[in-house]
């Protein structure tokens, strides 16, 4: 199939790639010149594991990127919305959507024959139908479901295994007004694995279903982070053997292929100094949003924020077991993006943390391997080391705050540097027994 992708960002791009490597004909369009020029030099302005590949492979033949979205929409029969939906006062900000609904709607008016809009972008239940339908209309003259299709299908793919979870994903959900737009779905995915569950249905369910994933994922966080307090104040109990315990309980299943079957990861059970990146926040913030403006109060939701925010407190307070007061002592941060493999640092913990350190008075050094945030404001009187040596060569504290590989190799460092900082464990991946002072979340 021909398809026109508008936005080119972590879903967009990925999506693009990934249905050029399914065989379908892609333009990726985006305002920003300097992005669509490094696409279609085959360099992912993201670092997204699989994805260069893919772009190696396929730009230049059934993959480009363009600034001009009428044209695009023009010479394609389907064309995806996965512009940005960037949280503001608690809502999420729509008006890119919008305005990408009514350009395509501008470039449908003067085309021929029938054109399928899908919305990928994350959106609040209801908008497919409402907003993107009444700019569609608006702009070009015609009606959803006679003059063009109109869908919803999300996308569950986690940065880091972006490419893989899209390639192997564990259901398709696709949101569409009438059985035309399904059958387009249907077809777009047809390529992937029979055995994977198509959920065909209507657009404000595919939203509803997206976002529902997100709070359960962002609730079991929270849950194991609130019984890993309770596994701490009670002493002796390990929360991370809890939540494996827990993790046996057939409902608890694993994504069919990917990393994600052999990873060590519970997955979302657990505990650690809590959830970030541009979606769970975000996305949890937005339905309690959704839900004060119906008239509804979404408490366990709130509670859901409420306890990740303490994680940050949890963190200090494992600290203070240790050093009375703060001041002057020097404290390096090991990860600055939100998860591992990625270079995102949307709504990192890290910056809580360091806000809260740099207001007691700490000396911060932070590391990461691959984000480069510079010039982010809680970065400022933050020294940025350039390898993990030279971050934990001063350190009297060290905090583990993203689950990189590298990290594994802590012990063996501080060793041949001859050092015994605090080290405290926020993701819990390190030996205890390997360091002199040892402090873990939930342990
Ligand atoms: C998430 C969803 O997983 C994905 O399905 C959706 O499409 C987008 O949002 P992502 O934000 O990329 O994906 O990362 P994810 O791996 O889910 O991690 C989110 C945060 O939760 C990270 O900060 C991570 O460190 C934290 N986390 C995750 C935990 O604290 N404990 C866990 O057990 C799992």
């Amino acid at each position: 199939m021909k398809i026109s992708i508008i936005g080119t960002g972590y879903v967009g791009l990925v999506t693009g790639a990934c249905l050029a490597e399914c065989g379908h004909d892609v333009t990726c369009v985006d305002v920003d010149p300097g992005k669509v020029e490094m696409i279609n030099s085959a360099r992912s302005p993201i670092h997204e594991k699989g994805l260069s590949e893919l772009m190696e492979r396929h730009v230049g033949r059934r993959l480009r990127a363009s600034t001009d979205l009428a044209a695009a929409v023009a010479a394609t029969d389907v064309t995806f919305i996965a512009v940005g939906t960037p949280a503001a006062d608690g809502k999420i900000d729509l008006s890119y959507v919008e305005a990408a609904a009514s350009e395509i709607g501008g470039a449908l008016r003067r085309k021929a024959g029938y054109s399928t809009v899908i919305v990928k972008s994350t959106v609040i239940p209801g908008t497919t139908v409402g907003v993107v339908r009444a700019a569609l209309e608006r702009a070009s003259g015609k009606i959803a479901g006679q003059g063009f299709g109109l869908g919803m299908n999300p996308e569950f793919l986690t940065e880091g295994t972006a490419v893989s979870d899209f390639s192997y994903p564990d259901r398709l959900v696709l949101g569409g007004i009438d059985a035309r737009t399904h059958d387009v779905l249907r077809e777009l995915y047809s390529g992937f694995d029979k055995a994977v569950p198509r959920i065909v249905t209507s657009p404000t369910t595919a939203e509803m279903i997206k976002y529902a994933s997100n709070a359960v994922l962002a609730t079991m966080i929270s849950f194991s982070n609130e019984i890993a307090r309770l596994c701490r104040a009670v002493g002796n109990v390990d929360a991370a053997d809890v939540m494996r315990g827990v993790h046996q309980a057939g409902y608890f299943t694993t994504r069919i292929g990917g990393e994600r079957v052999t990873a060590p990861i519970v997955s979302f059970l657990e505990p650690g100094c809590g959830f970030g990146g541009s979606c769970l926040p975000k996305d949890v913030t937005a339905l309690i949003g959704q839900g004060r403006e119906m008239g509804l109060t979404l408490n366990l939701l709130q509670s859901v924020l409420d306890v990740n925010k303490g994680q940050i407190d949890e963190i200090m307070r494992l600290i203070r077991r240790h050093f009375a007061s703060l001041q002057d002592v020097t404290v390096t941060i090991l990860g600055i993006a939100f998860k591992p493999d990625t270079d995102d640092v949307r709504e990192s913990p890290a910056f809580p943390i360091i806000r809260k350190l740099k207001m007691e008075g700490a000396r911060v050094t932070a590391y990461d391997p691959i984000a480069r945030p510079n010039g982010h404001e809680d970065l400022t009187d933050v020294d940025l080391a350039e390898s993990l040596r030279e971050a934990v060569a001063n350190a009297q504290v060290v905090i583990l705050v993203t689950r990189w590989k590298e990290f594994s190799q802590l012990a063996g460092l501080l060793k041949e540097l001859g050092r015994r900082p605090l080290v405290v464990d926020g993701r819990r991946v390190l030996d205890p027994e390997a360091f002199a002072h040892y402090e873990g979340i939930g342990r």
